[in-house]
């Protein structure tokens, strides 16, 4: 390794040395960072809300990033390597991630693209296969941004809501499905997988009656799979393009969320075998838009970041049972399912009395931050979304806090 890294790698790993540790469980990176060190952090997390406020609302995560993400990123900045992204090594890491964890051997180099981000790749797909005015289908309530950016590309939001089990419910998505094409015969279903706010983690049998009717109808599909490797320990995630019928689909992956990597630009589009013909069309100018440092920081946590994974993965599954005995305890009648996927919980908050937007409460009365239920859409009124990849003490903290509101 060169000299600078090194002196950068002590001064990060000095950082760590100052933050207390629970020995209890000494490898889990949620416990790493004390309240102190995360608010110098000046992303969106810590900057939208005065310093009295504790924020558990964007998906963004209190840990120190992964050894050797660090290790990847001051390297690259040690050569001046910080030009244009080039090579297929983003996504070569992930056909073997893929391999390794999902057990799923479908990711054809050749059938990948590299893209900015998640979202601008979801753009660029829903543009391939669909025009202006088409319908997109979404499962409400679901990350706000595929209203938003769906809306902005001059499209339709079509919602087929979950069912109360907060499972995609076929009957309504048939329905919907069966209303976006009847105008124009053409439209697009954008999934989210695992699910973006409940962290619901679709199953194969689910997968595949989705892709069913997709086909059925003549429905596209477009994966936002951003989510993929945040699952509980005894979860199994299911890739969409492993579904048999799914081959027409698209899906978008990155290492961003489970390794906390948004602000190192980088993502891929992934398409099925029979969706080669519509990725190729992608024009070559979209490739320019990823940061090379992220594409290297994200091919380093796919290859190398698997233990520190499943530390915060382990850390997580703690997060979520904690959050459901500190509730059953101080706020009995916030209803919380836990689930097994992400870094979110979707808290009903309906019988407190709070109205449709209960964050809006806990952040005047309480000073914590969670994301507001209604920016979800339709089922998201007397919601919140928590955001779990904090420490257990602030995750205690926040719940203290939403009790305070109350009384
Ligand atoms: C479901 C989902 N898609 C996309 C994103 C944003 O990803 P990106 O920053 O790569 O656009 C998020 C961020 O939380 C998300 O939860």
């Amino acid at each position: 390794m060169l000299p600078l890294p090194r002196r950068a790698e002590r001064a990060y790993f000095g950082l760590m040395d100052h933050a207390p540790r629970d020995d209890s469980d000494d490898t889990d990176p949620l416990r790493r960072l004390t309240l102190d060190e995360l608010r110098l952090r000046t992303s969106m997390k810590w900057r939208t809300y005065p310093d009295d406020v504790l924020p558990l609302w964007v998906a963004e995560m209190d840990v120190p990033l992964a050894p050797p993400v660090v290790r990847a990123v001051t390297e690259a900045l040690a050569r001046g390597d910080t030009g244009y992204p080039a090579g297929t090594g983003y996504a070569r890491a992930l056909a073997d991630f893929a391999r390794a964890r999902w057990g799923w051997d479908g990711i054809d180099v050749a059938r990948t693209a590299i893209v900015p981000d998640v979202m601008l790749g979801v753009v660029e797909m829903l543009s391939l296969v669909t025009g202006p005015g088409d319908p997109v289908v979404v499962n409400c309530p679901v990350y706000a941004p595929f209203y938003q950016f769906v809306t902005h590309m001059d499209r339709r939001v079509v919602e087929a809501p979950l069912g109360e089990d907060l499972r995609i419910d076929l009957a309504v998505l048939e329905e919907a499905f069966r209303h976006a094409v009847a105008d124009r015969g053409r439209a697009a279903y954008l999934l989210c997988s695992p699910h973006n706010p409940t962290g619901t983690v679709h199953s194969a049998e689910e997968l595949s009656a989705v892709a069913a009717l997709a086909d059925r109808y003549g429905v596209r599909v477009v994966a936002d799979e951003i989510h993929a490797p945040v699952v509980a320990l005894d979860a199994a995630f299911v890739p969409y393009l492993s579904v048999p019928g799914a081959e027409r689909g698209l899906s978008l992956m990155s290492a961003s969320k489970a390794w906390n990597l948004a602000g190192l630009k980088a993502a891929l589009a992934l398409a099925g075998p029979a969706a080669a013909d519509d990725l190729a069309r992608l024009p070559e100018e979209v490739s320019h838009g990823p940061s090379h440092v992220g594409v290297l920081a994200h091919t380093a946590a796919l290859r190398e970041g698997g233990d520190w994974l499943d530390a915060v993965r382990g850390g997580l599954d703690g997060n979520r049972r904690l959050l459901a005995s500190l509730l059953a305890e101080r706020l009995p009648r916030v209803r919380y399912r836990p689930a097994e996927g992400t870094y979110l919980a979707w808290l009903d908050c309906r019988q407190l009395g709070l109205g449709d937007d209960p964050a809006a409460v806990f952040l005047e009365r309480g000073r914590v931050a969670f994301s507001p239920g209604p920016h979800f859409g339709t089922g998201g009124a007397g919601h919140v979304r928590l955001n779990l990849a904090t420490s257990p003490e602030l995750l205690t903290e926040a719940v203290r806090r939403m009790a305070s509101a109350l009384g």
